[in-house]
């Protein structure tokens, strides 16, 4: 069923987020006839552009990201009908006067009040003033109709996070509020909770008597290249642990859900966020681990250090890298790691989970098959692998009693037609349905922001000595092995297909 009748604004209607993600989302779900029967898309900006240069522009946009490329010209000039462009400036109170008029107009149009829904795709500093002009706009106390979407970073500390919270609940009711995670819309995130949930075969394992260790990869190969500017002020712990790494993490620790009520599923997972351990500033040493990429080659390629990248300071102390090992003190997870790792310019861009099960109880078989045996361990690869292998061991043919690790493999390509939506349309769509399930509440941020402060605060108290100190196209720094070499155990990448 299509949601009910919309009405978009897009703040930062000309920047790289709406035409690299959300116009190709919007268009795309409009092919899939997801889109409401009746809806407006309005992008707002400082750039002046005619109708027709800003469809020109998104057009271009759509070309290069979105998934649906066979179909774009027949559909294209249907879905542009919906599209106009809005110049004004966000700072001018007055000018919000224009989206009041726009409001009207499509009232009028559609026949119907349409759902409202204003999408923050600024520098997250301006957020917090549009919101405010935003506030005094009639349309925003309508609480069931108008909706805001707020991107990440959502505050650059636990204050200002708390601060944001404040402001936008003092001029929204949480129910209005859309705090994106753009993982948590990505197929492969969602299905963990089918995974665990829907099947009875892994739940009663899922626990500290059977896994030993889980791990967390989210490695790029990008580096941080255009976005100096933002990176400088955020890094990897703040850009990508503090929000997509530990709802990762929430999506494998927390309870089961007694329904897929939004606010079940978030009390579950505030429930694991709050029991995770905070370390205080003299733990930190032994738990996290920073990084940051010099120049060198990459696939061929020389590549810049960070500090050499635009608008980064030659003598940055920002993290392009960050591991951390957690613990979650609660009945199912005491004492079991969870070792967690981002960075840029890292070897190969991939997203996976690692659950690695305690070894066999008691091992009856000759010595010689000692030699191959691994443990059990289930992985779930998030991108650009999208599958699920379950690694057991199985005899090998032939008179002799050897044995092998296997992968029994599900993977998305070979099950489904590999033509999956992208985490912004599954995303946007939920806001037009009002399904905040998939969103942040205000306290998952500030619960997030906490266990990640000490580590912040240490890090930002002491200069890092050796900076840059890991080389492009490599896995991170050494100390990142060391942080769990020493727990007798090594990070796992993406497991190649066994051959004999
Ligand atoms: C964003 C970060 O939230 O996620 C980026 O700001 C990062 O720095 C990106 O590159 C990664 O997203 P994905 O979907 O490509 O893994």
């Amino acid at each position: 069923k299509r949601p009910p009748a919309a009405l978009l604004f897009i703040f930062g209607g000309s920047g790289d987020l709406n035409h690299r993600k959300l116009s190709p989302a919007l268009f795309n779900l409009f092919i899939d006839n997801w889109m409401p029967e009746k809806f407006g898309i309005v992008g707002i900006g400082r750039r002046p552009y005619t109708t027709e240069g800003y469809h020109t522009h998104l057009m271009d946009g759509i070309r290069q990201f979105s998934r649906r490329k066979e179909e774009q010209n027949g559909k294209w000039n249907d879905f542009s009908q919906h599209v106009s462009y809005l110049q004004m400036n966000a700072e001018v109170e007055e000018e919000y006067q224009k989206i009041a008029e726009i409001v009207k107009q499509k009232e009028a149009e559609f026949g119907e009040h349409p759902n409202v829904i204003f999408y923050m795709a600024v520098a997250p500093q301006l957020v917090p003033d549009i919101a405010q002009k935003l506030g005094s706009l009639n349309i925003c106390h309508d609480t069931k109709c108008t909706r805001i979407v707020v991107e990440k970073p959502f505050g650059h500390d636990l204050e200002s996070a708390k601060e944001l919270n404040n402001l936008l609940s003092s001029l929204f009711n949480e129910e209005q509020i859309y705090r994106i995670d753009h993982y948590l819309g990505k197929e492969t995130v969602q299905n963990i909770l089918a995974l665990r949930f829907a099947n009875a075969l892994f739940e009663p394992i899922w626990n500290r008597n059977y896994i030993d260790h889980i791990q967390i990869t989210a490695a790029e190969t990008v580096g941080a290249e255009g976005r100096g500017d933002y990176y400088e002020r955020s890094g990897a712990l703040r850009d990508m642990v503090q929000n997509h790494i530990l709802q990762l993490m929430c999506m494998i620790a927390m309870e089961a859900p007694v329904s897929f009520e939004a606010n079940e599923i978030r009390n579950k997972k505030v429930d694991v966020l709050n029991a995770i351990r905070r370390y205080s500033n003299d733990e930190v040493h032994a738990h996290a681990v920073r990084g940051q990429y010099s120049g060198g080659w990459m696939k061929g390629q020389q590549v810049p250090g960070y500090r050499q990248e635009k608008s980064v300071s030659p003598d940055s102390p920002i993290d392009t890298f960050a591991a951390v090992k957690f613990y979650i003190d609660n009945w199912r997870w005491q004492d079991v790691p969870f070792y967690v790792r981002t960075g840029k310019r890292m070897h190969e861009k991939s997203t996976i989970i690692n659950i690695q099960f305690k070894p066999a109880p008691s091992y009856a078989f000759p010595s010689e098959a000692a030699d191959t045996w691994r443990p059990n361990r289930l992985t779930i690869s998030i991108q650009p692998e999208m599958d699920i292998r379950l690694r057991f061991q199985a005899k090998r043919p032939g008179q002799s009693m050897t044995l092998n690790p296997v992968d029994m493999i599900f993977n998305y390509k070979d099950a489904y037609d590999g033509d999956e939506p992208e985490a912004y349309e599954t995303l946007l769509l939920d806001v037009m349905e009002g399904n905040q399930t998939l969103f942040m509440r205000s306290d998952q941020v500030e619960a997030a922001w906490k266990i990640i402060m000490p580590i912040l605060e240490t890090w930002e108290s002491r200069s890092p000595v050796d900076f840059p100190n890991y080389a492009p196209d490599s896995w991170g720094p050494e100390d990142a092995e060391a942080l769990i070499a020493r727990d007798g155990k090594n990070w796992v990448t993406l497991p190649q297909p066994h051959k004999d």
